[in-house]
């Protein structure tokens, strides 16, 4: 059988990702396997139409498609989805109809599965026949029973090609409305920000778009301390290629060479209120808003927009796309901030849409005001949790300046052993707990509750 395998690393013919593609060919020889490097050479795909449809021609000759890519910021690198993006523009999705596919991710299992959720969207939205995925841990191949895990899963692929087996779609293709937002005369009085900055990051800018015309009236509401940065003017050299050298002490190999570093030291990480629009397209924000998310990871698995609210305002379906939602959530969690909500253009008039908006601007100053920063879901405390682990264990040796910063910033105080008050509790506890007349006896809920009835109690507290 023939394979096309689509790598979505920047490191291409040098990417882990590859080395599993290398294992199955070693395996079995006896198939056909063309690797195209998409990501790694996305600039030339973009400019050199006939190099695309090379690949395209390859992709509609074999009898199964691998989409082989690491996880990036929780989806797959800015490159990757320009790839995909480049398929959609240049009406490409006949040739993806009805192959089988599997998909690979390789990374440490940080939101690897809204990584997948989105390829496996993608290819139901490109009509294929959906086998499986693989979510492999980095390190998966280096284990003897990981690596057969690997090989059999490879061959469950095989074998479903081999006898035309069924396969599920998962997805529903996205409806967009059709509406045309008007903005009405802002009636209310201007906002005053009351000495907080508000940075608005958006890919529309002007009149002509739903997300152009919601920025702006977003930003008319406000009277004071409030700047618009079109991204595409951010002065970015390149997408991240994954050299990992910023492990060592947060800088970026463009740090000298593009406008990138400087942008988000200076602007983003010094405002108080980051609003960040864009619209969706395929199943995430565009390519070039991936590529700011990617490009920020010169600070690892630091968080650097500490302490701010954070919103969105989208164009676009994404109440049709949790997993969307959840990244974006996720990512203000994990940094320490307030996620605020989603103002999008896909419910209601535009007088309800302008409302929202007012209403939007004035929460978030109130909550700067306030300090208020929610809880986080599991979905910020579990990602803190796994780089904890991740950078103090495994990867530590290149990671070194986020260990540097967890050490300094109590993020390893919350290790389980490290725990004082959980520590001198267990002590005191388990040996009572042993006692089997006591265990019988104790009223466990009531010994929950405790110490809440001394904070509801105390006058002070
Ligand atoms: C910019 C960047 C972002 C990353 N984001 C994630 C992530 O969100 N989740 C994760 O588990 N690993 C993440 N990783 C780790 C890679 O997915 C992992 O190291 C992968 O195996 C690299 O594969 P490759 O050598 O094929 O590129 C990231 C790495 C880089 C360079």
């Amino acid at each position: 059988m023939k394979f096309s395998i689509l790598s979505g690393s920047p490191k291409g013919a040098q990417s882990v990702t590859m080395q599993y593609i290398l294992y199955i060919q070693k395996k079995h020889p006896e198939h056909e396997y063309n690797i195209f490097n998409v990501a790694q050479i996305i600039k030339r795909l973009e400019k050199d139409q006939d190099r695309f449809d090379e690949i395209i021609e390859a992709i509609k000759e074999s009898d199964g498609v691998i989409w082989a890519f690491p996880v990036y910021v929780m989806l797959v690198c800015s490159q990757y989805k320009r790839f995909i993006e480049l398929i959609f523009e240049r009406k490409r999705e006949d040739v993806f109809k009805d192959k089988y596919t599997m998909v690979l991710s390789t990374s440490i299992h940080f939101y690897d599965h809204t990584a997948q959720n989105y390829i496996h969207a993608i290819c139901d939205d490109l009509g294929m026949k959906y086998v499986g995925n693989f979510p492999a841990d980095s390190w998966d191949l280096l284990y003897p029973k990981r690596r057969a895990r690997w090989l059999l899963f490879g061959e469950k692929f095989f074998e479903a090609i081999e006898m035309k087996l069924p396969t599920t779609k998962n997805y529903h293709p996205l409806q967009f409305r059709d509406f045309v937002y008007q903005p009405g005369e802002i009636t209310q009085k201007k906002l005053d920000t009351k000495n907080k900055t508000i940075l608005v990051l958006s890919e529309d800018t002007d009149d002509s778009t739903n997300l152009g015309k919601m920025v702006n009236q977003f930003v008319k509401s406000i009277s004071n301390g409030i700047e618009l940065i079109n991204i595409n003017d951010i002065d970015i050299k390149g997408p991240c290629i994954g050299c990992a050298k910023c492990g060592y002490n947060h800088e970026c190999i463009y740090k000298d060479k593009d406008g990138f570093t400087e942008f988000w030291t200076e602007k983003v990480m010094k405002t108080d209120i980051l609003i960040f629009a864009g619209t969706i397209k395929d199943r995430y924000l565009s390519s070039r808003w991936k590529l700011i998310y990617d490009r920020a990871f010169f600070n690892n698995h630091t968080p650097t927009i500490i302490g701010k609210q954070l919103g969105y305002i989208i164009s676009g379906p994404i109440s049709q796309i949790p997993n969307l939602k959840e990244m974006l959530q996720a990512h203000v969690e994990y940094q320490d901030s307030n996620f605020l909500n989603s103002i999008t253009d896909e419910f209601g008039e535009s007088e309800d849409i302008d409302a929202l908006l007012y209403n939007f601007a004035k929460q978030a100053i109130d909550l700067s005001v306030t300090n208020y920063i929610g809880p986080r879901t599991f979905l910020g405390e579990a990602a803190m949790k796994m780089f904890r682990d991740d950078v103090y264990g495994r990867n530590r040796f290149v990671f070194l300046a986020d260990h540097e910063y967890y050490k300094t910033h109590g993020v390893y105080d919350t290790f389980p052993q490290n725990d004082e008050r959980a520590k001198k509790l267990n002590e005191k506890l388990i040996p009572l707990m042993k006692i089997d007349k006591l265990r019988n006896n104790i009223n466990m809920m009531d010994e929950f509750l405790r110490p809440f009835r001394k904070v509801l109690s105390d006058p002070n507290k």
